[in-house]
């Protein structure tokens, strides 16, 4: 089994970046906490922060069982997103650290989850464990 693990803008800036709403943890750490639950499973973890990049990433993932996406501010802009998203045909679960729906109004908005098999937000780095386990489920059924 193989999942795409992809994060966007700002996102490389974990651990420092405003920690009273993303946490202290970095982007290495997520990935440490990833590939330490889930060993079985082959990840390929990519941050960008270019929209262009981003949509690369998914078109590649074509060849995968998976993509767990944060697509952080892209979320609530992206048409192209969704289109990549709702093209590769991969089941896709979107994520985000905060609660985003407890946050401004302009982040309740999401144009990508209407083309994502499920949305997880508000629970930090567990998000992106649950997230996996999603897909495994889902692949097991
Ligand atoms: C985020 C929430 C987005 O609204 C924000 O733009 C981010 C991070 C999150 O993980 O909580 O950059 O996706």
């Amino acid at each position: 089994m193989r999942i795409l693990v992809l994060n966007g803008p700002n996102l490389n800036l974990l651990g420092t970046r405003e920690p009273d709403t993303y946490g202290s943890k970095t982007l290495t750490d997520l990935e440490t906490l990833i590939v330490g639950r889930f060993p079985e499973i082959e990840f390929r973890f990519e941050q960008s922060n270019h929209e262009g990049v981003m949509l690369d990433c998914l078109h590649a993932a074509r060849a995968y069982d998976g993509v767990v996406l944060n697509a952080a501010a892209y979320t609530h802009t992206s048409i192209a997103l969704r289109d990549a998203i709702a093209a590769i045909e991969v089941p896709t679960i979107e994520v985000h650290l905060s609660n985003v729906h407890a946050r401004e109004e302009f982040r309740h908005r999401s144009l990508i989850a209407p083309v994502c098999r499920g949305v997880i937000s508000g629970l930090g780095m567990t998000g992106y464990v649950l997230a996996v386990e999603a897909l495994l489920d889902s692949k097991a059924t």
